[in-house]
């Protein structure tokens, strides 16, 4: 019997995790917050619908049989652990997946004897509607431990094939705090700029914005050596190009908090750049434009 998937909220990157477990006929359970309405549909590349049929949550303890995936925004996470800690036992294994930098952290403080795994995905997702949510760019998933666990090795062999079904392809990442500075390149390059442009992704393909794009890898690579990971300016900014290619019908998500006039995850992303650069002792000019522009929104 394999484990039961628990995804939390109702957001467009669960969403895509419910229709995976779907369509591997693997148990899942969805739970939202408050009254929001469940997600119903999942539409693919292809325009294929899926109508999600999760087993219903009940108020049992998870245990060491339950996957929780906790796919939600960054500035949710403390409110949504704190929640969930004395609803999981300390054997039921933990998967965040956000944007942004700060999940490490808030799982040390809130449950520090879970195994928790991080995951960053590069998928693009929509939400159409309250109940509806469209898959709209290919991309991959990096997982990885968030902070060392006794049973590591076991828990890779259980956790990836599920993750791997949900929001494939993984890469298995040793070195996860790399994986989510790269990803954090990607982020505090896209979402700003689609948000503050209010463009799809494509649009940053423009050489209009090419110095902007270049300057933010620059800024985030000079950051990430001083804290100890090196990322390399060029390939980097090749990276956020692949991904806006790969993504150019997208809105990103930063785009779409702003349109829907909800919380955005600047702090977790760039306001995390600047503050990291601050300690270091860094300037990174474009970033702080970046995040005081998105605040003053
Ligand atoms: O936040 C987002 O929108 C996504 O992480 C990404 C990869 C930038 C695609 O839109």
């Amino acid at each position: 019997m394999p484990r039961r998937i628990n995804i939390l909220g109702s957001g467009a990157i669960g969403g895509l995790c419910a229709a995976g477990a779907q369509k591997s006929n693997l148990p899942y359970c969805c739970s939202t917050r408050d009254q929001r309405p469940p997600l119903k549909y999942v539409e693919d590349m292809g325009g294929q619908i899926t109508t999600l049929t999760p087993l219903p949550c009940n108020d049992e303890k998870l245990d060491n049989n339950d996957l929780l995936i906790v796919p939600l925004k960054a500035f949710q996470l403390e409110h949504a652990l704190r929640h969930w800690q004395s609803r999981i036992s300390p054997d039921t294994a933990v998967v965040l997946l956000h944007n942004g930098m700060g999940g490490i952290e808030l799982a040390r403080d809130s449950i520090p004897h879970n195994p928790v795994l991080l995951a960053t995905t590069s998928h693009g997702a929509l939400k159409l509607k309250a109940d509806t949510v469209k898959h709209t760019g290919m991309g991959s998933t990096m997982l990885g431990m968030a902070f060392h666990h006794e049973s590591a090795t076991v828990l890779r062999t259980q956790i990836q094939p599920l993750m791997e079904a949900c929001i494939g392809p993984v890469i298995w990442r040793d070195d996860m705090h790399t994986a989510l500075w790269q990803k954090l390149l990607i982020n505090c390059a896209i979402n700003p700029l689609t948000a503050l442009a209010d463009v799809k992704n494509g649009e940053l393909a423009h050489i209009s914005y090419r110095p902007t794009l270049q300057a933010i890898c620059e800024e985030v690579c000079l950051t990430a050596q001083a804290c100890g990971i090196f990322m390399d300016a060029d390939s980097a900014l090749e990276q956020v190009l692949t991904v806006i290619e790969n993504t150019a019908n997208n809105y990103s998500s930063m785009h779409q908090d702003i349109a829907h006039k909800r919380p955005t995850e600047i702090d977790a992303i760039n306001g995390y750049v600047v503050k990291q650069a601050q300690k270091k002792g860094i300037d990174v000019p474009v970033n702080t434009q970046m995040l005081l522009a998105i605040k003053a929104l």
